[in-house]
């Protein structure tokens, strides 16, 4: 039934998996959890179950990160996934909520625009004119929905949401309960629930996190990849799962193409050439992990429909140059600076200089 749909949700895609572990979890699971926090973290860091079968990664970093996160969720305190773009926190999140809960769709994305019915609950106008407040009318969101079955609910791009908005979670993080005054009631939450909300770094400046809601949730901050193996692992993961989804022609992601992706983004973000010997201006984008995955799923798709089924250097360059000139001027000075002091330099790089050279 999942075969045609785009993206399945990770308990579809990791079903398997996840049965997996809950038959060989020994382990004493929290009120309301489809898994213990030790199997959770298995699924989120991969391993080997006693049966001799494979669980894959699907977080790469420090695995005290995942318990910190995992074991937060078995308390009575939220979880806010803080840090820069493409670091994995919506990954992150959606795997705890498929592991945890067996559901990650109870969803509220945060923007400038939401609104307080989209934290707590609206109504059906139809049915209010009709028959006034009453339960049928009630139109409950994602968050109420998992406070009721005692699951987790996501919350993404908290500090998008404006200020009183966010403050809407604080009796519902606090008092587990969601008061409905139309109708005289309240929703108490079910053990089990619980919240898991991301937030960008670099957001920080569009709308504060309130102290008071800051107090109720424990903060995990996910690190860019530390070094440059780890990162190209990620990468090479990533994009071979997203190939396999997209059914691109069978097309080897070379190792060697996507080193280089990876090497290149590395040095413009941290201003500093591998061997620490070249200054280089950084440009304005992010160059995150996730942005490495598109330049070479992007690639990919180059090589395979139009090539001849090769990733090469000049399958990614456009994907590159796109991904760092992201202002024309200033970037475009960057860029230029990088590719004369740097790639030129580079032996091995010849061919990835001429097909950036090409591109201008
Ligand atoms: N450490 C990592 N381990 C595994 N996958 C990673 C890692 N870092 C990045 N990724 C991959 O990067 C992609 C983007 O991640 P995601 O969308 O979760 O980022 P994000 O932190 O939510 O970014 P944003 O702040 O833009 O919302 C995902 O496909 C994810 O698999
Ligand atoms: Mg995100």
């Amino acid at each position: 039934m999942t075969d045609a749909v785009l993206r399945p949700h990770a308990e579809q895609a990791f079903a398997a998996e996840l049965a997996l572990l809950a038959e060989h979890d020994e382990r004493p699971r929290p009120p309301g959890w489809k898994l213990s926090p030790r199997a959770v973290t298995t699924y989120l860091l991969g391993g080997e179950l006693p049966g001799g079968a494979e669980i894959t990664p699907k977080y790469i970093g420090p695995r005290r990160l995942m318990e910190v996160a995992v074991a937060t969720l078995a308390t009575d305190r939220a979880l806010l996934l803080l840090g820069v773009p493409g670091t994995a926190k919506t990954w992150v999140a959606e795997h705890l909520a498929a592991a945890v809960s067996g559901d990650s769709t109870l969803l509220v994305q945060g923007t400038a625009g939401t609104a307080e019915e989209a934290v707590r609950y609206g109504w059906n106008y139809a049915r209010l004119l009709a028959e006034g407040p009453s339960t049928a009318a009630l139109v409950e969101s994602p968050l109420v929905r998992a406070m009721r079955r005692g699951a987790v609910a996501r919350v993404e791009e908290l500090t998008r949401m404006p200020t009183d908005v966010q403050d809407t979670l604080i009796t519902i993080l606090s008092e587990k309960t969601l008061p409905v005054p139309e109708l005289n009631t309240e929703v108490q939450a079910r053990r089990g629930f619980t919240v898991i909300a991301t937030a960008n770094d670099r957001d920080r400046g569009v709308n504060e996190l309130s102290s008071a809601l800051r107090r109720r949730f424990n903060t995990v901050v996910l690190p860019l990849p530390e070094t440059a193996e780890a990162e190209v692992e990620i990468v090479a993961r990533r994009v071979g799962q997203l190939g396999a989804a997209l059914e691109l022609p069978e097309a080897p992601a070379g190792l060697a193409e996507i080193r280089r992706v990876v090497t290149v983004f590395r040095e413009l973000r941290s201003g500093t050439s591998a061997d620490g010997r070249t200054k280089l201006k950084t440009p304005s984008g992010t160059l995150s992990t996730a942005e490495a995955i598109s330049v070479v799923t992007g690639g990919l798709a180059l090589a395979a429909h139009f090539g001849d089924g090769v990733l090469r250097p000049a399958d990614v360059a456009a994907g590159i140059v796109g991904a760092v000139v992201q202002d024309p001027s200033a970037d475009a000075v960057a860029w230029q600076e990088y590719l004369e002091t740097v790639v030129r330099e580079r032996p091995e790089w010849n061919d990835f200089y001429r097909a950036c050279r090409d591109l201008s």
